[in-house]
């Protein structure tokens, strides 16, 4: 983990209450996808986390949804502005345990961090299946970005304006996988946990304070006890998990 500046390259509006930032710095400290930055913002004492999209050695790329006082906030920032970050948190997702053919599946703003895992896996040459669930159509984002790594991608709306009307576990269902990951609300994981086939990773955008291991604000219970979402997390196996 390092705590650099970054310079905000691009923040720009991708779907509705959803933005897209790209700051460039240091990356030195990535490596998995799957991590996550922390981020100061002027006059909130607790850093707001969000995870990495996809990143290189020139920067990052996040996406965030405005929920908040944090997130408006950053919603207002511009290019050229420098922001304060702890980058390279957490674990990230193991990427060697896929086999050949992986489906990833993310739920709201629980799709970015899906986005640089699918980059890897295609690249390793994986079959990648992706199913991405959101509440409507003006809510989707990236549909076309996973399409163009090359992966098998559903959308689903829970109000049918686009794609397949339900939930992603209305396309899972259906699916032969060989491996599952994941990223978004706990409503999602416990449907998911109900029908998965396969072994996986979930990975946990649990409220935090400290982001860095000292507060226990952030804890999971799991078989090895409790564990830290923000230091031993975000990603956890299927296996280890108490629900
Ligand atoms: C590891 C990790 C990765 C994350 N990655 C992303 C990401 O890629 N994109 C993204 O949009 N968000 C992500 N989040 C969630 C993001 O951190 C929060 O939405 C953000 O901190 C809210 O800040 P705020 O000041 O706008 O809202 P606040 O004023 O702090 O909260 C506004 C409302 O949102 C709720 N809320 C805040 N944080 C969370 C949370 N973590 N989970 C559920 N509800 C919450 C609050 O209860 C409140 O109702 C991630 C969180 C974690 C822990
Ligand atoms: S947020 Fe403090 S220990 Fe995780």
């Amino acid at each position: 983990m390092k705590q650099i500046m970054m310079t905000i390259a691009e923040n720009r509006q991708i779907a509705k209450d959803t933005f897209l930032m790209r700051l460039t710095g240091d990356t030195s400290s990535l490596t998995a996808p799957g991590q996550f930055l922390n981020i100061k913002l002027q006059d909130f004492f607790l850093r707001r986390p969000i995870s990495v999209c996809d990143y290189d050695e020139d920067g990052v790329c996040i996406i965030y949804k405005v929920v908040g006082g944090g997130t408006k906030r950053m919603s207002a920032l511009t290019a050229g502005e420098t922001l304060d970050v702890l980058c390279g948190l957490g674990n990230g997702y193991d990427v060697f345990k896929s086999g050949e053919r992986p489906v990833l599946i993310g739920g709201g703003v629980g799709v970015p961090p899906l986005y640089g895992l699918c980059r890897t896996l295609t690249a390793q040459g994986r079959q990648v299946q992706v199913i991405l669930g959101f509440n409507t159509q003006a809510e989707v984002f990236f549909a076309e970005e996973f399409r163009r790594l090359g992966a098998q991608v559903y959308v689903t709306t829970a109000d049918g304006s686009v794609g397949v009307k339900g939930f992603v576990t209305d396309v899972l269902k259906d699916l032969d996988y060989s491996y599952f990951y994941t990223c978004g609300p706990m409503p999602m994981f416990r449907a998911i946990e109900k029908i998965a086939k396969t072994s996986g990773q979930y990975s946990f955008e649990e409220r935090m304070g400290c982001g860095f291991g000292a507060c226990m604000g952030c804890s999971c219970k799991t078989i090895a006890g409790a564990k830290r979402i923000c230091k031993e997390g975000p990603v956890l196996e299927r296996e280890e998990i108490l629900w």
